[in-house]
């Protein structure tokens, strides 16, 4: 009973106070080191000195795992609409693509509701995010984001000659968008927010982010990274996209490397204003990353609603199964609207880290504030009961 209370009030110190300060942790949760990163004698990645990324053997050989819940993959993906074109269009890799890249981004702002003027393709969202965390930084200004969030852009944007402006979540795990509104200064030349928020899993609520973007991309353009947006039922509803043809200043990401299932064949798009979109041009033609195959496999993907319905359900049922079992091991944990979830553990998590390598388990584990959290990726049911299974061995 005790340990489940320390670990609520764990839970619920994510975002302390240190001497009447609010501080919450750099983190970044790229999947490969990014620039700048500094790192402890013993290899961690330090974000802040209030948070750090334990680092034991990230690229274990693939036959010693068989849980890989490190990454938050689409266990299910390609879809099989994806697979057959992918093997259709094998042979056609010898051709740039130009016309066929032009298709998918008509497709793709069909589906958007917006003019392909609005978008930008990418090899995955992460370069469209780098790439905008470059090009708008050349001539320094800060970033303001969440802190804990992706640090991607960030990051990128620090190594640029930017400086960053982290604004703590609120203690219910969403942005606290009045007060990252009171950090943008004269200098500020983005406001970046991840919804849901990557490394919390939380959402932040719809019609208060539908406001602050009004309000706030008149001034300085928000972008609002939509990585794990599909996996909410209603993820139309809940995209920032209609404030596009508003005509406000919004860059909105999305990624075909999540309820997709395509994250090695990388695939992303932003949509935004196509003025902001010469900007982020000067830098990279973006679409042209992309191997020809994956186009259309991207392409194939959106016709496959079956698969997506398929993705977010199998999803849903192994939060719930994570949830559970959690709940009788007597852990808390951020209730999520994505593909993983995190939630505190009471080991330090290097040895943590070890200990589940060693029952063949890849998953993440970082420092905040003195404590130890695990975040889990949702694989398949059997995934995750090995999770389970594993974890409970490991901190029982
Ligand atoms: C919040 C968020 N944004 C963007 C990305 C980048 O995804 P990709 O480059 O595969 O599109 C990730 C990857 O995990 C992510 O978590």
């Amino acid at each position: 009973m005790n340990n489940t209370i320390n670990r609520r009030n764990w839970l619920k110190a994510g975002l302390m106070t240190v001497g009447g300060i609010t501080v919450a942790p750099h983190m970044s949760l790229g999947e490969m080191a990014r620039a700048p990163l500094k790192r402890d004698a013993e290899g961690n990645f330090l974000y802040s000195p209030f948070f750090k990324e334990y680092i034991h053997n990230p690229f274990p050989e693939p036959k010693k795992i068989l849980a890989r819940l490190n990454a938050n993959e689409n266990p299910y993906g390609p879809s099989p609409k994806a697979l057959t074109a992918l093997k259709d269009v094998a042979h056609k890799g010898n051709r740039y693509a130009w016309r066929e890249l032009f298709d998918l981004m008509e497709k793709i702002a069909t589906k958007e509701g917006v003019s392909a003027e609005n978008i930008m393709m990418g090899p995955g969202s992460s370069d469209l995010l780098e790439k905008t965390g470059m090009v708008l930084f050349l001539e320094g200004g800060n970033v303001v984001s969440a802190d804990p969030s992706y640090m991607s852009l960030v990051r990128v944007a620090e190594a640029t000659g930017a400086s960053w402006k982290g604004v703590p979540l609120k203690s219910d795990w969403s942005h606290d968008l009045n007060a990252m509104e009171k950090a943008i200064d004269s200098d500020t030349k983005l406001v970046y927010i991840c919804n849901p928020n990557n490394p919390t899993g939380s959402m932040t609520a719809h019609s208060e982010l539908v406001d602050f973007c009004s309000r706030v991309a008149d001034k300085v353009p928000v972008f609002v990274d939509e990585a794990y947006l599909d996996f909410l039922e209603d993820a139309d509803k809940k995209s920032m996209v209609s404030l596009i043809n508003k005509g406000k200043d919004v860059i909105i990401a999305r990624t075909f490397s999540k309820i997709y299932g395509m994250a090695g064949l990388r695939v992303g798009y932003v949509v935004a204003q196509p003025e902001t979109l010469k900007k982020i041009q000067k830098i990279t033609r973006g679409g042209m990353g992309i191997a020809y195959p994956s186009i259309f496999a991207a392409s194939a993907s959106m016709d496959d609603a079956e698969f997506q319905v398929k993705s977010r359900k199998l999803n849903a049922e192994c939060r719930e199964y994570v949830y559970e079992n959690l709940e009788k091991m007597g852990y808390e944990y951020v209730p999520s609207s994505t593909s993983f979830i995190i939630f505190p553990i009471e080991m330090e998590g290097k040895a943590f880290l070890e200990k589940m390598q060693a029952q063949q388990v890849g998953v993440r584990a970082f420092e905040i504030n003195g404590g130890d959290w695990c975040r889990v990726s949702m694989g398949t049911m059997d995934e995750m009961k090995l999770f389970i299974k594993a974890f409970d061995k490991v901190v029982g």
